[in-house]
């Protein structure tokens, strides 16, 4: 396969499921986490995906022999902040819902719906800050 054609493959897979994480992220957050029982491991599923596809594109497009420029740091710096994303969704928004799950549903739940609502405005901050990074890279 070309390099070219898998570049396209590779940045259509990883900038699909980041919309999907990023946007639902960012809805959750302002609904306060009310369905975040429907998205959470779907979101989590997406994540892992964006990573695998943007290491993948990582080294396609910046091989570690070019250095780590300012290109790289940048991008580098947005990498972190969706694992940090990934990272409050996975230790503070899973355990969360579960503990939804297990006392029956409903768009309340108290403590609980509350870790979540500040948890997904956290992520989401760290994924805007992601999704600048990944654009602006190419120009820095
Ligand atoms: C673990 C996290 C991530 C890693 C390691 C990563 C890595 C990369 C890499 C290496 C590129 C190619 C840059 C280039 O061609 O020079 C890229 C592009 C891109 N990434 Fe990510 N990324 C991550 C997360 C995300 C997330 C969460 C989004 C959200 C939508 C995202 C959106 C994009 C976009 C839109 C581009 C295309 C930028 C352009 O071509 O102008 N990435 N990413």
């Amino acid at each position: 396969m070309e390099i070219q054609t898998l570049l396209m493959i590779l940045i259509g897979l990883h900038v699909l499921p980041g919309v999907f994480w990023v946007g639902s992220t960012f809805v959750l957050a302002r609904l306060g986490g009310v369905g975040a029982e429907k998205f959470t491991i779907p979101q989590l599923i997406a994540a892992g995906v964006v990573f695998i596809t943007g290491m993948s594109l990582w080294s396609q497009t910046h091989p570690l022999s070019a250095g780590f420029g300012p290109a790289e740091q940048v991008l580098a710096t947005g990498a972190i902040c969706a694992l940090g994303a990934a990272g409050v969704q996975s230790l503070f928004v899973l355990p969360a819902v579960r503990t939804l799950v297990m006392a029956g549903g409903g768009t309340t739940g108290g403590a609980a719906r509350t870790r979540i609502a500040v948890a997904e405005s956290v992520a989401a901050t760290l994924l805007a800050i992601t999704v600048v990074c990944m654009v602006i890279a190419r120009y820095v």
